[in-house]
């Protein structure tokens, strides 16, 4: 029992728990953000009252609990003040336990959620047109640098004196550093190879990555009822590989990072609304990301680590977008979260 109250206290959507008489009984802490309220408060208050929700929705909320049907209703508009109305997504699941009187459990998803997606978009073509122009500065850099390395190489040969090798050195070993930046920036070279995976075990091979790289656990929570996707599973390891190594970066030796995997149920991402989706979220508790810097992260070159390019979340989106899903980031001192949405194929776009 306790467990599953911490899993709903920490659950980023709003749940209320209703009684037979359609009284709040429970409401988690998402909910009393999103609705203004305290639990104390609100507890044993009418629903509809809570919410605003006009007569007809007795009648549903009635007929689900005296017929045990779930439903969900779309874009509800919820009047909480005159200056505040909320537009929800509400979804209604009755369920009965063998002693007790029938209880509702009530979703609400905030529909704010629409204005970031649109405003994700049009950050992705944005940074698309960022990044044609970067690959193709990079393939500029790169034809000529063979060269100018390989004739380093053969002067080096013609040298004798060692104090003059030390320069050819500085030729090659700039060369080798550029080359490195601009593979980096031209991203991965091979065709994706679409294949079935499981989203866990990409997780677990960047887990052992990670932490054999930094001296931290991971936490790790996942969702075993994920079925398995269909992508590529080098560039999923990458993508994610650049966001946990991110975290683990920002949070130092003494921090805590934690991977965690839900899956979604009939999830919008840009304007497709698809059956499933993967959510993996990356959490740390670090300094977070400074406010004048959080709108521009995913643009290529953008850096606030000293020795960083600047390239692992431009990588990352880029690798992510083209599995048809979006990275999406919260932060704040303290606490910063990456959301990797992922759509599993076949299950389709439905209209919305
Ligand atoms: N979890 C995080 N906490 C705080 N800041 C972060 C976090 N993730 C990213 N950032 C900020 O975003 C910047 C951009 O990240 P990005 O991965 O694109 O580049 P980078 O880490 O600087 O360099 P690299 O190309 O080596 O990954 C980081 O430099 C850092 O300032
Ligand atoms: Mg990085």
């Amino acid at each position: 029992m306790t467990l599953h109250k911490r899993i709903l206290d920490n659950l980023s959507h709003t749940v209320l728990v209703l009684d037979q008489h359609l009284a709040v009984n429970y409401i988690n802490p998402s909910g009393e953000i999103l609705l203004g309220v305290s639990a104390r408060q609100v507890h044993g208050q009418p629903v509809l009252e809570l919410l605003h929700l006009d007569g007809r929705f007795n009648d549903s909320f009635i007929k689900a609990r005296d017929g045990g049907h779930p439903f969900t209703e779309r874009e509800v508009e919820m009047t909480l003040r005159p200056d505040m109305v909320l537009t929800v997504d509400l979804s209604i699941t009755p369920f009965s336990e063998p002693t007790r009187d029938m209880t509702l459990l009530l979703e609400l998803q905030h529909l704010d959620r629409h204005l970031r997606i649109t405003r994700e978009e049009h950050l992705l073509a944005q940074q698309s047109a960022t990044r044609a122009l970067i690959r193709g500065l990079a393939h500029e850099v790169k034809n000529p640098l063979g060269g100018l390395r390989g004739a380093a190489q053969l002067l080096e040969r013609q040298l004798d004196a060692a104090e003059l090798r030390e320069y050819t050195q500085v030729i090659i070993g700039e060369a080798d550093r550029l080359q490195a930046l601009v593979d980096r920036m031209l991203g991965p070279a091979k065709l994706p190879q679409h294949v079935e995976l499981n989203i866990h075990e990409v997780l677990e091979r960047v887990r052992q990555l990670v932490e054999a790289e930094a001296d931290l656990a991971i936490d790790a929570d996942y969702d075993p009822s994920i079925p398995d996707l269909i992508g590529d599973h080098d560039q999923l390891i990458q993508a994610l590989l650049n966001i946990v190594r991110n975290a683990v970066q920002a949070v130092g030796n003494d921090g805590h990072v934690a991977v965690r995997t839900r899956c979604h149920r009939q999830f919008t991402i840009g304007q497709q609304r698809y059956r499933l989706v993967i959510g993996i979220e990356v959490i740390d508790d670090g300094p977070g990301i400074p406010a004048e810097m959080v709108e521009n992260i995913f643009y290529p070159m953008v850096t606030g680590r000293e020795g960083g390019t600047g390239l692992g979340l431009s990588i990352a989106q880029e690798l992510i977008h083209r599995h048809r899903g979006l990275i999406e980031c919260s932060s704040r001192s303290g606490q910063t979260v990456f959301r990797i949405l992922l759509p599993l194929q076949g299950a389709m776009h439905e209209s919305a």
